[in-house]
């Protein structure tokens, strides 16, 4: 299995920098998720990886070797991408072994490793068929299976599950993470899906204009964003961002949003400055003296509510179990815990952090 390392790679399309001087670390056995919006640039990142697109600079290293120029076909890489492109007039069969018919291995180890894998993807009984008589998730996987057959040193997959509804895109993700534990493999994987990420990633790389926002473990992404797009762009609904003041109360440090203070509990004694204050929509509670606000509409999410509360200027949004309790019209507090907060520097974007008093933001 491999290691990938990516060192300051970029890729410029005429005035467009589609890539931004990305550095990355990709260890052997890791499922890497490259996370962020359309056009954030995560398929030319794996493009560049795969070989099928040159980068304008920058270097990619397959264990230490630098492939940046290194023909596609010599890469030990296999991809997978959202259009199947199976072979239409070839079996299911035919269509995984490909390949290995490409390399020219006898036919008897062709159809042993074909079964192998079909007993791997549960197409066992498909062998036959072509894939037009295949339902969108058994054509994922003789995808897969055609990737898997060559045994690469790692997988680069292009949101390979977006063609499924949700039911089967749900089984498929569970397979595909099975199938990286029981093999090890290294996986490059990209969607624009944050529930893909969040349940099959070992690391998440969130990307924004081409540029490198966030690496961590899903649960590092999601509890401590390191910036403010990474904050709003991880969670559904999305994290409520007010504009705020932090200034000190009596030695204490206190969030001002929306005309109420919000103690922190850490003594500092620091002059005012503008912050952006965050918090999670299932970490707000309705009830109590804090923030006030009119209920707009709630949401029913089947086991849980979503109330949108207009405080101020801002809407907000409070995530509870179902009933939430409220109605559209209500006029109700808002409570958050202040370790649930988080802070972010209006300009930059970037998340404030301190340790123990005293503070250092
Ligand atoms: N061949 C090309 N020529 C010109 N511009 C391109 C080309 N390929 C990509 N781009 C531009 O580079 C940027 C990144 O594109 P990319 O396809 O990597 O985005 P993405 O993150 O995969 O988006 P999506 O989620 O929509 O697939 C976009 O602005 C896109 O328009
Ligand atoms: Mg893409």
């Amino acid at each position: 299995m491999s290691r990938i390392r990516l060192e300051g790679l970029s890729r410029r399309f005429g005035s467009t920098v589609a890539v931004d001087d990305l550095h990355l670390d990709v260890a052997d056995g890791e499922f890497v998720v490259l996370l962020g919006p359309s056009g954030c640039g995560k398929s030319t990142v794996l493009r560049m990886i795969a070989g099928l697109l040159p980068p304008t600079g920058g270097r990619v290293m397959l264990d230490d070797t630098d492939i940046t120029h290194a023909p596609a076909r010599e890469r030990d890489l296999a991809m997978v991408f959202q259009s199947y492109a199976l072979y239409p007039h070839l079996s299911v069969a035919k269509n995984i072994g490909f390949p290995l018919r490409a390399r020219r291995l006898a036919k008897a180890e062709i159809r042993a490793k074909v079964e192998q894998v079909a007993a791997v993807l549960d197409l066992g009984g498909l062998l036959e068929r072509k894939p037009k008589e295949l339902s969108g998730g058994q054509r994922q996987r003789v995808a897969l299976g055609r990737a898997l057959v060559r045994d690469p040193g790692a997988f680069l997959m292009d949101e390979p599950l977006s063609n499924l509804d949700s039911k089967l895109r749900s089984t498929t993700r569970t397979e595909i993470s099975a199938l990286h534990q029981r093999l090890g493999a290294t996986v490059v994987y990209v969607t624009h899906d944050q529930v893909e990420a969040m349940t099959m990633a070992t690391r998440i790389v969130v990307l924004n204009h081409g540029k490198l926002e966030q690496v961590g473990t899903p649960e590092a992404v999601y509890d401590q964003p390191e910036t403010v797009f990474v904050a709003g762009f991880l969670g559904s609904p999305a994290m409520n961002l007010v504009p705020a003041t932090l200034h000190s109360v009596d030695g204490s440090l206190t969030v001002r949003a929306a005309e109420i203070d919000l103690p922190l509990g850490i003594a500092a004694d620091l002059p005012d400055r503008p912050v952006i204050v965050g918090v999670r929509p299932e970490h707000l509670a309705i009830g109590g003296a804090g923030l006030r606000g009119v209920v707009r509409t709630v949401e029913n999410l089947g086991g849980e509510e979503v109330a949108h509360c207009l405080v101020g200027e801002h809407t907000v949004a409070v995530r509870g179990p179902r009933p939430i309790g409220v109605r559209t019209g209500d006029a109700v507090g808002l409570r958050a815990d202040p370790k649930h907060l988080h802070l972010f520097d209006p300009d930059s974007g970037r998340r404030l952090t301190w340790q123990a008093a005293p503070v250092s933001v």
